[in-house]
This record gives C-alpha cells, sequence and structure tokens, in this order.
C-alpha cells in the first residue's frame, strides 16, 4: 500500500520544502488514517509526528501507524506543545497551509515565533488529486454503496411521500450499513428541482414531478456522491427532452475524458451539447470535482479550472439543467480516469425512469 506521509515528503525533496506544519483536518487524515477531529502533522523531509490532545490518545496509537503519536494535555498549549516538538525534529523553517485563518496565522508566528514561517504551496492539493490503490478500492465501495441505497429509496418515488421522509431513508440506509452520508442528501421534487441544492421539505411527490436524489455515502473514510433525475407518474414531452440533453452532456463529457485534456476542456464539451438545445443557460455550474476523501475533494472540471487531467484522479460529473418554474434534472456520476479515458465508478441505470 503506498504511504501518502511517504509521497508528502518525496514531493517535499522535489520542490525543496524543508518541513510543514499540516494542520487542515482532511489533510491530517488522507496523511495518517486518523479519523478524529482535532490533529496535526509536523512532517520533514525525512522524519515527522503526529500530533493530537489526550482524548484521542488511545485511538491515534491505533489508527496511526506511519509517525510517532505525540499528545497534549489541558496543561500546555498547542503552541508551546508544536514547538517542542518542531525543536526535536530541529524545524527552522515552516510552512503553514492555507486554509488557516489570519488569526492562527497571526498567533502561531507571535507564539512559536523561533520559527521562520511561510505559506505552503498546493503541494498537498496535487497529491490528493491522485488517488492511490487503496484509496481506489475504498471509494469503489462507497460507490457500490451509493448504488444500493438509490435502488433501496427508489421504492418510495410515488405520489404522497415527502421529500423529508426520502431523506430519512437515505441517511437510515447509510447508517444500517456502516457508513454515513458524505453529505445532506438532496431531495427535490417539482419546483424544488429547480434549485441545484435544494434541502429536503415536507413537499409530498406529485404526478408529474421531476424529483432529483443526489446522495453519497462516506464509508471507511472515503466518499461517493451520484444523482438520479427520476419522473413521477407521467413524463411530457418537455421532461424527456431535458433529460436527454443532460444524459448526453453526461455522456459525451464522460467520454471525452482523457489524460493530459485540460479540466476546463471537459466542461467545455458538456456546456456545448447543451448549448445545441439552447439549454446551457441553464447550467450555471461546473461540470465537476475531485471525490475522495471529502465529498468535495482537490480539483475542479469547470470553465475557470486550471486543473490537467491525470492517471488515478477522481472525478464527479454532474451536468444539470434547472429551469425555474418548471424544474430541473442533474445526472451525476462518479470516474476514475485511466490511461485511456475513465472507469465509471457508479452503476445505478441513467435512463429516463418513469415511477408509476
Ligand atoms: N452533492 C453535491 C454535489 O454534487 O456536488
Ligand atoms: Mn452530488
Ligand atoms: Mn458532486
Amino acid at each position: 500500500m503506498t504511504n501518502n506521509v511517504s509521497r508528502l515528503q518525496s514531493a517535499m525533496r522535489e520542490r525543496n520544502i524543508p518541513a510543514i506544519l499540516v494542520s487542515d483536518i482532511t489533510n491530517v487524515q488522507w496523511l495518517t488514517g486518523f479519523t478524529g477531529s482535532s490533529g496535526y502533522v509536523l512532517l520533514t523531509q525525512t522524519d515527522g509526528a503526529f500530533v493530537t490532545d489526550s482524548r484521542y490518545s488511545i485511538q491515534a496509537q491505533v489508527e496511526v501507524s506511519d509517525l510517532e503519536t505525540r499528545w497534549y494535555t489541558s496543561a500546555t498549549s498547542l503552541e508551546d506543545f508544536l514547538t517542542e516538538i518542531a525543536t526535536g525534529l530541529k524545524i527552522e523553517a515552516l510552512r503553514f497551509e492555507d486554509s488557516i485563518s489570519y488569526a492562527v496565522a497571526s498567533r502561531w508566528q507571535r507564539e512559536m515565533s523561533k520559527f521562520q514561517w511561510e505559506p505552503a504551496d498546493d503541494v498537498l492539493k496535487s497529491l490528493r488529486m491522485i488517488k492511490t490503490p487503496d484509496e481506489v478500492a475504498r471509494i469503489k465501495r462507497a460507490c457500490e454503496l451509493a448504488d444500493e441505497c438509490l435502488k433501496h429509496v427508489s421504492r418510495l418515488l410515488q405520489p404522497g411521500v415527502s421529500e423529508f421522509d426520502i431523506d430519512l431513508d437515505i441517511e437510515f440506509f447509510f447508517r444500517r450499513n456502516g457508513a454515513v452520508a458524505s453529505f445532506s442528501p438532496i431531495v427535490a421534487s417539482g419546483p424544488n428541482s429547480a434549485k441545484p441544492h435544494a434541502h429536503a421539505t415536507d413537499r409530498k411527490l406529485e404526478s408529474g414531478d421531476f424529483v432529483t436524489l443526489d446522495l453519497g455515502a462516506k464509508l471507511d473514510g472515503y466518499c461517493s456522491d451520484i444523482t438520479r433525475t427520476f419522473v413521477i407518474g407521467t413524463a411530457s414531452d418537455r421532461h424527456r427532452e431535458i433529460y436527454d440533453q443532460v444524459l448526453l452532456a453526461l455522456e459525451t463529457s464522460t467520454a471525452a475524458i482523457k489524460p493530459g485534456l485540460t479540466a476546463k476542456s471537459i466542461d467545455g464539451v458538456a456546456r456545448e451539447v447543451l448549448d445545441r438545445k439552447g439549454l446551457a443557460q441553464y447550467f450555471g455550474h461546473g461540470l465537476g470535482h475531485g471525490l475522495g476523501r471529502a465529498v468535495h475533494d482537490p480539483g475542479s472540471l469547470s470553465m475557470r479550472s486550471a486543473d490537467t487531467i491525470a492517471v488515478g484522479q477522481v472525478w464527479t460529473v454532474e451536468p444539470g439543467v434547472y429551469i425555474d418554474g418548471f424544474g430541473g434534472v442533474r445526472i451525476e456520476d462518479d470516474v476514475l480516469v485511466t490511461e485511456n479515458g475513465v472507469e465509471v465508478l457508479t452503476a445505478f441505470p441513467k435512463g429516463l425512469t418513469v415511477m408509476s
């Protein structure tokens, strides 16, 4: 299994980064496998330590195997404790992540003034975008569970069932299967489906509704993120026209993904498909995002992205058309970039399903 600590250390040697204090908790979890909510990694090119507080001392010794675990109690400040450990690691210059607040950056520079502080570049972002085989295996399991969840809840897609009930059933399904929802599920029916990130309400499904279900599992630390849109009762020509174009945008842009291409060009492929029928104006968000430890992992498939497609990345591909007053359609798959294109990791059927 590739170890993310040694991947980061080798990137630090290449980029001439002497030492880094990793404080973003998702980055810390990605590096160490720690699942608690408070932890830091002090890393040099050859050595390092995982730092947490006494609440997590037992858990960390089990979960963190690639670094020595050190913990502090409330008798010590974090800054004094980090200073002691960094001094032991012979650190002089220390990079900090750009996710910390101005207040924290100021405090660290004041209370850990013996180090020369500099902002880190995007070294963690670029590493996290390329998944190890172990990470891919976990994402695949999270995708399988999301597929099963959709199959399980689709029985509720009938007139009279409320968005709340479907939302709850999704959450229960994941919890019952040893996972949690990777984000608050989106259950959006009828006019609500025109809101890309609608929260479930007490609205009851009606015949003629589009219903968008956007859900994902977080299983063993890794996420999935899938969207399917259904029609309740009877589908009109307008339903079919919009649905078919979003599906075509998904399939065409997915087929276009190849290592070496720009992320922005893939977004452009989907937009061009929708534009042929005058629907691109209703597609306001980007085509997709990275997927991994976080449901919105580093990386963006969007008009302004500077990212490049590479083998080992995992992306969501999620075109949508949202028409105020009528409703909306989004269809979202998760894909792994391979040498020749992609492997689609989400398998739930994508043809228009009319629930009657
Ligand atoms: N579930 C939020 C998204 O698809 O990005
Ligand atoms: Mn989603
Ligand atoms: Mn998504």
